[in-house]
């Protein structure tokens, strides 16, 4: 498996898993067993997924050591603030079964961020959290964080895909030396994007589906991706993505599906930034 150092020295798989809407523990916790049977070494979850039990419980089970398994969660915006972000990473800490977390994501740039990375740095220099970042800072928050904090980001976890391809975000990140990771890496389907004509054009010309083509393009991009499925045939076809480039002019006629816009949500948006504001996982 590929991997990403990480501005730490931190090594992260470059393709991994993502549990977003796997609400149901049991079956949860049967997609991480086959994703790991499988072959990822990298599970994506969050406070807020409602499933890092079901995640630590298909690890504990797991013939893979620990050592070898990249977790990832993340902090949401009702646990921002100093002494609530370090109450909700022990109770995500606990979830998980885990004595340590690889990386751990402050989830949106929304509310007490500021005191909410603090506590990551005392978690990362106390070693319970091996990597400190972000998901869905746009630039100008990014820079805001990195400059005024102690320890820059490792990793901006940002939504990237053929339809909104986040060049603006991607360039900054990769001059800061922050890593970039793809979430919603297909769009979540939106579009009828496995079936644009673009992509079944390239996927043909190399033996592989579409869905293999856009992890394909973010990779070569630069960015980790952490596709989600519950299906164990579609884990194994987007985890096999080493084998084959995309050439120039493929990487150009991928270029020409950029909308600029979110299919999902765009977080600059005021009704997002209050739905977001307001949301409350566990209630
Ligand atoms: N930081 C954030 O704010 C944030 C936000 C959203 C997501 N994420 C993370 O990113 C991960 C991935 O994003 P996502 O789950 O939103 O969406 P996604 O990975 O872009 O798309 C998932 C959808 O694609 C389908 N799919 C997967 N592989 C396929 C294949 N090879 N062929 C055809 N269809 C396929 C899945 O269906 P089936 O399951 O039925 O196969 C599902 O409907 C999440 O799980 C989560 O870990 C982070």
């Amino acid at each position: 498996m590929e991997q990403i150092v990480l501005n730490n020295g931190v090594a992260m798989p470059t393709v991994g898993f993502g549990v977003y809407q796997i609400d149901d523990l049991n079956e949860a916790e049967r997609c991480v067993s086959d994703a790991l049977d499988v072959g990822y070494r990298l599970i994506d979850t969050a406070a807020c997924y409602g499933n890092e039990a079901a995640v630590g419980a298909a690890i504990a089970k797991s013939r893979v050591k620990r050592d070898e398994i990249f977790v990832t969660t993340k902090l949401w915006v009702q646990d921002y603030g100093y002494e609530s972000a370090l109450k909700a990473f022990e109770a995500s800490r606990k979830k998980l079964g885990l004595d340590y977390v690889d990386l751990y994501l402050a989830h949106k740039p929304y509310g007490d961020y500021y005191g909410a990375w603090r506590a990551m740095e005392k978690l990362h220099k106390e070693g319970v959290v091996r990597a400190i970042g972000v998901t869905s800072f746009w630039n100008e928050r990014l820079a805001d964080l990195f400059t005024c904090n102690e320890i820059k980001p490792a990793l901006n976890q940002i939504e990237t895909n053929v339809w909104r391809q986040q060049w603006a975000s991607d360039a900054f990140m990769a001059k800061h030396g922050i890593a970039r990771q793809a979430w919603a890496p297909f769009a979540e389907g939106n579009n009828d994007v496995f079936n644009a004509p673009i992509l079944k054009e390239i996927g043909a010309k190399h033996g592989k589906t579409t869905g293999q083509v856009m992890l394909r393009w973010l990779i070569q991009r630069g960015f980790s991706v952490i596709p989600k499925t519950v299906r164990k045939a579609r884990m194994e076809e987007n985890f096999n993505v080493f084998d084959f480039s995309l050439d120039e002019s493929d990487m150009a006629a991928i270029k020409s599906m950029d909308t600029g816009k979110s299919t999902i949500y765009d977080e600059t948006d005021p009704e997002v930034a209050i739905w977001i504001g307001t949301y409350r996982y566990g209630e």
